[in-house]
């Protein structure tokens, strides 16, 4: 019965937390407010300055906020957000209190443009009274804690006013992806307008970059005004074009993953004079397939020396252990020395192979009548393993005894030779006048 009680208590405290923590759980997000350094224009490597600052997220802008302000931030670098949709409310963006990780969150100035890009340029070409633009306006960059989540979004305050509201936000929850080789993937992007910005309702236009050790390259574009998505190379590369004019999903799909595709990926949304994008990685991970050679192995003979293959391969990315393990018939397990290992080889299809080389002393080693050899490939798409019978026969090496009575076995045996073509070459001596087989 006390359990029981103490379990209904729990759980009416949790709910009471719980409706709490919806009703206020919107952050108080520490960020870095980034921007260019004054009157250093043009310079190659612009110029930035850091300075600490705060945002107050609200979803409802009449809500009462507590405005305390830390010592340490300039209060001209405190901002106050309106985020109907919440987006900056989610949870990894809100850690406990005193948790010492973070979200990593920066602002910067916005400048609202016209954008020359084909699939952009349709979303402006309309007349449009730019009074709206006429404000400040604010991108920041947020990341949630264990990367569950990444978020852009642009912010407009009123000239001077500081208190902003969310008119563009993009998020994706695949901040960090793995896929195996060959399987579809889902790179998440989705966006939100704000309904009551003159520039909702004006069309949109989403973009994936892709790139990778500094190259890069357009993976798909798509005017969503006039429904037209740009000519690009990539194959097996889809939106979910229903899900992306009816809630926002601009998400990616790959049909095929392929080696080529682990790299960066940059979605992007574009309003008329607004863009906001979010970057997500993805890596494609495939552990090996192994085979050992010569299979099966031949018999080991003492004093002979076996020369054995793991061949790996259609791995990706290029990060490979190989070993080999013995167990014997003891059952128990130890490493054997690996003699060499090749450099790597690339398929066309980008996995790569490599092969691991035992070289087996059977007299040296101890291992008795045989056991079982093992491969092992250790992985980041996980650990493989190969096994193959090793059968050794005449499994000691020869003592002086053995020795002495193979000498005395190779000795009856020359005898025994000796003597048969002896009594079959004065048999045969009689017919020594036959024709030579050779010459016909
Ligand atoms: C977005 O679309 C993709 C593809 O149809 C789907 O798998 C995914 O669940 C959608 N995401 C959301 C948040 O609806």
């Amino acid at each position: 019965m006390t359990d029981f009680s103490t379990i209904y208590k729990l759980s009416l405290v949790a709910v009471t937390c719980l409706i709490q923590a919806c009703s206020s759980s919107c952050p108080v997000l520490e960020c870095w407010f980034v921007q260019e350094k004054a009157g250093r224009g043009g310079g190659l490597t612009a110029a930035t300055t850091q300075e600490k600052s705060l945002l107050h997220v609200r979803t409802d802008p009449n809500r009462a906020e507590s405005r305390h302000t830390p010592s340490d931030i300039n209060p001209d670098r405190v901002y106050f957000v309106t985020d109907p949709a919440a987006t900056l409310c989610h949870r990894s963006l809100n850690p406990p209190k005193g948790s010492i990780k973070k979200p990593q969150c920066e602002i910067n100035p916005f400048l609202p443009q016209i954008s020359s890009l084909k699939w952009v340029t349709p979303l402006t070409d309309s007349a449009f009274s730019p009074m709206y633009l006429q404000a400040d306006w604010y991108s920041a960059a947020l990341q949630g804690l264990n990367k569950q989540m990444g978020v852009s979004t642009i912010m407009r305050a009123p000239t001077a006013s500081k208190e902003n509201n969310v008119v563009l936000s993009v998020t994706s929850k695949t901040v960090s992806v793995k896929a195996r080789l060959g399987k579809p993937v889902l790179l998440d992007c989705g966006f939100w307008v704000d309904p009551s910005s003159p520039l909702a309702g004006m069309g949109f236009a989403v973009e994936w970059r892709y790139q990778f050790r500094g190259e890069g390259r357009l993976v798909l574009a798509y005017d969503g005004k006039t429904d037209r998505l740009a000519d690009t190379q990539e194959e097996g590369a889809m939106l979910d074009f229903e899900g992306l004019h009816t809630k926002g999903n601009a998400s990616l799909i790959l049909q095929e993953a392929k080696v080529r595709h682990s790299g960066t990926y940059i979605c992007t949304v574009y309003l008329p004079f607004l863009l906001a994008q979010t970057a997500m990685e993805l890596d494609i991970v495939e552990p090996p397939s192994l085979s050992i050679h010569p299979s099966p192995l031949p018999l080991a003979v003492p004093g002979q020396t076996l020369v054995v293959q793991c061949e790996a391969s259609g791995f990706a990315p290029l990060s490979l252990e190989l070993s080999w393990e013995f167990k014997g018939a003891d059952g128990k397990t130890r490493p054997l020395e690996t003699s060499s290992v090749t450099g790597h080889r690339q398929a066309w299809d980008g996995t790569f192979g490599q092969t691991a080389r035992l070289e087996l002393d059977v007299s040296k080693m101890d291992l008795g009548t045989g056991g079982e050899l093992t491969c092992v490939a250790v992985h980041p798409g996980g650990t493989r393993r190969a096994s193959t019978t090793l059968s050794v026969i005449g499994f000691s090496t020869p003592t002086i005894e053995d020795s002495m009575a193979m000498v005395g076995v190779a000795l009856v045996l020359y005898g025994l030779i000796k003597f048969v073509s002896w009594t079959f070459t004065s048999s045969g001596s009689d017919q020594a006048d036959k024709p030579d087989k050779k010459e016909k």
